[in-house]
């Protein structure tokens, strides 16, 4: 079938009380628009048009490549929205879905079978509709004493009486295109709010003796609209969901989808065990056989197979197989963990390359590094890289030794195989298997502790 669609996405959200337009707040890590734009994808739709209007710009930026983007100037209601869309749709020969931009748990499932029935029965106009819990907000769907639709009235026009009917339109429709932008030059604002409503196309058809069907939706939850951030938290609830549920069905553990929060976009392979109050963001690709968690964040990072994450932050890092990671860690943008690296407790690192099997076990700085293979960083190193000016690079060597509470003064390279006695403020660079070390001369006095006790005992006395 030859379908295209229009998304209204030009409100403000007067309800969402922000700056952002409505449609571009996120959920799981992607805009809200974004998931009706895909949603409508999948289904096989070639053509689609956004209707943006207020942040305009944001809006445009969003879809770009997905969508063609129309402009509402004044947002004048849902139907001289759609009319904006007239000219982009000239010479359409097909069927036209029109969808809201802030309903975006809407499944491609759903919007093929509101087009096939459309299809199937000939009508002018059919609408998805839903039987909700809670219908308040929603237009309700009247239906004649032959349980057909006569109209569509919204909250704000409702009687008492219609206020009760459970029956709400969702905003998602199928249309025969030439017809329906005649009718909506018919539409008129005779409301409460003063709008040019689409759903008066619908009673405008019944009356015309159009044929107008409906389809329910099986699960009312895939059509619930956002309009305010309680309902934004409420599908956002759901989406987690349904992405948890996914990554479990592909063969990921997670031990308690309740205090487990992935974005949408991030993949993770088979056996790997997501443990509680984690978050995995953004871009995030984890491989096989991995236990991220507890308490771990990973944001735009890649991490290969069999890598531990405990306790930790690790955020546009690259992380290669079985790396262990935490607890207490922190990788900054720019890290770089070649396979078998150990990064442990109260350790950051930046911007660094660390190659395999290194390791960097406790109380550590690591910035703008570049260290070799088997290379071991004692408790307590940092590299100072800089200077009030600007960032310099340190450079160790495969094999070398670090001992504890260094201080590595940038630029500074430490050759392969070198030891660096512990303590020590290395400024100079140290040769390949050279001992660089930067001490004070320890002093031992014998017996001098007993002597100092007595001192000051005889000091203490009461005069
Ligand atoms: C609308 C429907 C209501 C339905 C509900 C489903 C109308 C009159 N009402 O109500 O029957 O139950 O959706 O969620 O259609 N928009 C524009 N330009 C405008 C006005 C709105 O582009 O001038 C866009 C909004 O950005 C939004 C969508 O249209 O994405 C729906 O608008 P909204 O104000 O949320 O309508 P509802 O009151 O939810
Ligand atoms: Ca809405």
């Amino acid at each position: 079938m030859n379908l295209a669609a229009v998304i209204l996405a030009a409100g403000k959200g007067t309800r969402m009380k922000s700056k952002l337009p409505k449609v571009l707040h996120n959920l799981c890590g992607a805009p809200m628009l974004s998931y009706v734009i895909d949603a409508v994808a999948t289904a096989g739709v070639k053509k689609t048009v956004v209707v943006a209007g207020y942040g305009a710009d944001l809006v445009t930026r969003e879809v770009e490549g997905k969508a063609e983007v129309v402009f509402q100037a004044e947002q004048l209601g849902t139907a001289h929205a759609l009319m904006q869309a007239n000219q982009n749709l000239k010479g359409f020969q097909g069927r036209l879905l029109v969808l809201c931009g802030d309903t975006p748990l809407i499944e491609a499932e759903t919007l093929s079978l509101l087009a096939e029935r459309h299809q199937d029965t000939g009508a002018a106009a059919t609408v998805l509709t839903a039987v909700m819990q809670d219908p308040t907000g929603y237009g309700r769907v009247l239906r004649d004493g032959r349980g057909r639709v006569a109209r569509i009235v919204e909250q704000k026009d409702a009687s008492p009486e219609v206020i009760k009917i459970r029956e709400v339109n969702t905003g998602i429709y199928c249309f025969e295109p030439e017809e329906l932008f005649k009718a909506l030059n018919r539409v008129t604002p005779r409301n409460a709010q003063c709008e040019y409503y689409l759903t008066d196309v619908i009673e405008m058809y019944v009356k015309e003796g159009r044929p107008v069907e409906t389809v329910m939706a099986e699960d009312p939850v895939q059509v619930a609209g956002i309009n305010d951030r309680i309902q934004l938290a409420e599908v956002e609830q759901h989406m987690r969901g349904k992405v948890l549920r996914d990554l479990m069905q592909s063969g990921v553990t997670v031990v308690d989808p309740f205090s487990t929060f992935v974005d949408r976009k991030v993949r993770v392979g088979r056996d790997t065990v997501i443990h509680p109050f984690t978050f995995i963001e953004g871009n995030t690709v984890v491989g096989e056989d991995c236990a991220i968690g507890p308490n771990a964040r990973l944001v735009d990072t890649v991490a290969g197979q069999g890598v531990t994450i405990q306790n930790s932050v690790v955020m546009g890092s690259s992380i290669s197989d079985r790396c262990f990671i935490g607890p207490f860690s922190y990788l900054r943008p720019g890290t770089v963990l070649e396979q078998e690296v150990k990064v442990g407790n109260f350790v950051e690192i930046k911007k660094s390359r660390i190659s395999d099997g290194s390791k960097v076990p406790h109380l550590s700085y690591v910035g703008d590094a570049e260290i070799g293979k088997g290379v071991n960083i004692g408790a307590g190193t940092i590299t100072c890289n800089y200077d009030g000016r600007g960032k310099w690079p340190t450079r160790i060597g495969d094999g070398a030794f670090i001992g504890s509470n260094t201080n590595l003064v940038a630029p500074v390279e430490v050759g392969a195989g070198a030891i660096i006695g512990a303590g020590s403020t290395i400024t100079k660079d140290v040769p390949e298997g050279a001992l660089g070390v930067e001490r004070a001369k320890q002093s031992v006095i014998p017996g001098w502790a007993a002597r100092k006790k007595k001192n000051s005992d005889r000091n203490d006395k009461p005069k």
